[in-house]
């Protein structure tokens, strides 16, 4: 049986902030980078005490994990190199593929475990495969090969300010389906939505630093052209996050 939304869990408001809030080449023109305050970096209160952090590197430098944050970075530069198909998989998996035979685990939390966020990836200089657009299919853990060519260019020209990722390998097209949280938590939804993309967004850049790779989060896209060359309904999901991905140049 087909379920309906009801009242308490319709979308409206969310929907009204999606489609207000997608870029194209008429938003961008009208945003305005010039005039804007500084972020307060903290807030202020009345202090009663106060105690400086203990911080032993030596301890947490033990932990690979540490190191791991401490070299995450937004790429500012890339050569032109391969990635193995191995990376790749890597990277899929453990930032968003399925931890059990159950397929109950995933490597991030999700809001109600709805998990919204989904993966396509437009390869352009990977070892072993085709270039081309894929999607991840966590379930069956395959990437799925959905049109084929050599789309690099074609993609860059829709990224805002994309010089410091021209000589990329591949670009991650984080998908988020609005329909999976907000069909439960209404509104809401979209909150969690955003949440649950930030979780994985994270684990992409924190895999990247582990594999050596070089990351770069892009929002600043044209979200009609990514929409419609991946066939989505935007009022339904929509293309909310890229991920650039490279060889940077210590990594010849
Ligand atoms: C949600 C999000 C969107 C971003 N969008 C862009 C973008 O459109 N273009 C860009 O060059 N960098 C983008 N970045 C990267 C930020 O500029 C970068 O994270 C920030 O300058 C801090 O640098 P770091 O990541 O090297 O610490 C984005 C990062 C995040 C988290």
């Amino acid at each position: 049986m087909k379920k309906t939304i009801n009242k308490k869990n319709s979308y409206e408001t969310a929907m009204i902030y999606h489609i207000n809030t997608l870029t194209t080449k008429n938003t961008y023109l009208e945003l305005g980078f010039n005039d804007f305050p500084e972020p307060q970096k903290e807030f202020e209160h009345y202090i009663l005490k106060e105690y400086d952090l203990k911080i032993d590197e030596n301890k947490i430098n033990k932990n690979p994990l540490s190191k791991i944050i401490k070299d995450r970075h937004s790429a500012f530069k890339m050569n032109n190199g391969y990635l193995t198909f191995e990376e790749i998989s890597q990277l899929l998996y453990f930032s968003y593929g399925y931890l059990d035979e159950e397929k109950s685990r995933r490597p991030v939390p999700s809001g109600g475990a709805r998990y919204p966020v989904y993966f396509y990836i437009a390869i352009f200089n990977v070892e072993s495969i085709e270039k081309g657009i894929y999607y991840y299919n966590a379930t069956e853990n395959k990437l799925q090969l959905i049109f084929e060519g050599d789309f690099r260019t074609e993609l860059l020209k829709n990224i805002l300010e994309p010089n410091s990722v021209k000589e990329c390998s591949a670009i991650i097209m984080n998908v988020c389906s609005i329909r999976d949280t907000c069909s439960k938590y209404g509104n809401m939804g979209y909150k969690l939505m955003c949440v649950d993309l930030g979780h994985v967004s994270q684990n992409i850049y924190l895999l990247s630093s582990a594999l050596n790779i070089e990351c770069r989060a892009h929002m600043g896209f044209f979200n009609d052209y990514f929409d419609n060359l991946l066939n989505l309904n935007t009022q339904d999901e929509s293309t909310l996050l890229l991920h650039v991905l490279g060889k940077g140049f210590d990594s010849i």
